[in-house]
């Protein structure tokens, strides 16, 4: 999507390109660490300098693309980002799990506006080449088409389950996908789909537009090319790995990459669609997120809690994305159960430490006898800063008898209740032993 006011860059890149009449420096391979959860998605700027990356930890991180410096973490979704995308004037937008799309200040950082309406998670949002409209797709069946002024919105409903992903073509015609295994073409001026591009028989997950010709790839493993004019089939690049999750295109258009629910990546070359490279970019577990940065390389987010970026002009292995050492997967039989509970049903999104490594929740160091809702530096929702609880033996019983949702209605944390009291004693006594802080100890 345009960046906002290229041109004091471009500017400073015909200087550069005057200095420099060899090609920059390659890239090279790098991580983006910071994240506490898996990567969802990624996206980088027009210009090729910066970073989106959207995240199961709540958050989206703002990076340089060429130097290690810290992200901007923006903090405002009350649940996994699913998506993000660059718009114009230094913006950005996300949607998530949290049934919300949020408007980013990317100068600032903050969130700029909330559009509240969809009844089901974001997959996907996407803005008009126009720039004064955003699409987005969700789960509860609907797309919606929001004002970035106003913030009114149209909705367009025709598919008969989740929508999973929607892209708009150069000319302002919307290609949405859903769960029922329709691609459909809409004239956002009316209210139902203008044409049936594809009827999958399966669940169609991402979208991707060339020159001419559009590419689906399915829950199935089905990874197909359209002519967009005709709807015929230019070619069919299935493979035995399913289900497809990621898709993206190289900036020259020469290169389209497959990310799929078994780690691996295939590149294909789409003057001949033939595949140029594949390979196993995770070691164990999906590839949910892809785009190409400006010079070629490809960056992807997975189970990790890292995005990657590969540089692909080289001959060399490229070193496999690792499985984040999820602490779930501790063998069960070795741990007490009150550390089973909290490794099977907090530790995605809480840690025991003071090192303030991120997770979607505040750490639970020091959690006994504090009020809820006064761990520095962490963004907690109203219910948790408005409330009164003092967190204590008790009051953390209560809480997952109850669930999160009746005790601290409003808050971040997902409805969640163990049933079994001796579970709940086992956790909390757990907790009160890891969590005291060291010279209480
Ligand atoms: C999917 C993520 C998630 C899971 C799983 C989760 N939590 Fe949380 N938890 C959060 C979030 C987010 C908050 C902050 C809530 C808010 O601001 O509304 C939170 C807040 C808390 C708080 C209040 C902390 C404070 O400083 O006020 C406690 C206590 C807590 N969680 C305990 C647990 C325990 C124990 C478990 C496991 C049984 C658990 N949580 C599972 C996300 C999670």
């Amino acid at each position: 999507m345009p960046q906002s006011d290229p041109k004091p860059r471009l500017a400073l890149a015909a200087c550069l390109a005057l200095l420099l009449p060899l090609k920059a420096q390659t890239e090279a391979f790098r991580t983006f660490e910071g994240h506490g959860g898996p990567v969802m998605d990624v996206a980088i700027s027009e210009d090729g300098a910066t970073l989106l990356t959207a995240s199961f930890d709540y958050a989206v991180g703002l990076w340089p693309v060429g130097d290690d410096a810290a992200p901007v973490w923006l903090d405002g979704h009350r649940a996994a980002v699913n998506d993000v995308v660059f718009l114009a004037d230094d913006r950005a937008a996300s949607g998530g799990d949290d049934f919300a799309v949020i408007l980013w200040n990317l100068a600032d950082g903050t969130a700029e506006r909330q559009f509240n309406g969809h009844q089901g998670k974001v997959t996907a949002v996407a803005p008009h080449p126009g720039g004064q409209t955003l699409a987005s797709a969700s789960w509860d069946g609907t797309i919606r088409l929001w004002d970035l002024t106003s913030g009114d919105n149209t909705v367009l409903s025709g598919h008969d389950s989740g929508v999973n992903d929607i892209i708009w073509t150069a000319d302002g015609y919307l290609i949405s996908a859903g769960a029922d295994g329709a691609v459909y073409l809409w004239d956002t001026a009316s209210d139902a789909p203008t044409r049936t591009l594809a009827e999958h028989g399966f669940g169609v997950n991402r979208l991707t537009l060339g020159p001419g010709w559009l590419a689906y790839g399915a829950v199935d493993g089905g990874t197909r090319i359209l002519d967009l004019a005709t709807g015929e089939e230019l070619a069919d690049l299935t493979l035995e790995r399913r289900p497809i999750l990621s898709m993206a295109l190289s900036r020259d258009g020469q290169h389209l990459a497959v990310g799929d629910g078994e780690g691996y990546i295939m590149v294909v070359d789409t003057a001949d669609w033939t595949i140029t490279r594949d390979f196993r970019a995770a070691v164990n577990g999906p590839i949910w997120a892809l785009a190409f940065t400006a010079e070629g390389g490809l960056i992807a987010g997975g189970i990790a809690d890292e995005a990657y970026l590969w540089p692909l002009d080289g001959e060399e292995t490229l070193p496999a994305m690792a499985e984040a050492p999820r602490a779930f997967h501790t063998d069960p039989n070795e741990v007490s159960n009150g550390e089973r509970q909290f490794l099977r049903k907090c530790s995605i999104c809480h840690t025991l430490g003071p090192d303030g490594e991120r997770r979607a929740g505040p750490t639970l160091y020091g959690v006994f006898g504090r009020r809820a809702g006064e761990l520095d530096g962490y963004a907690y929702s109203d219910a948790l800063t408005g409330s009164d609880l003092v967190w204590g033996e008790d009051t953390i019983d209560q809480l997952f008898d109850v669930g999160p949702d009746v005790l601290t209605p409003g808050s971040k944390m997902p409805m969640q209740q163990i049933a079994s009291p001796q579970d709940r004693a086992d956790l909390v006594a757990f907790l009160k032993e890891r969590t005291a802080p060291a010279d209480a100890k």
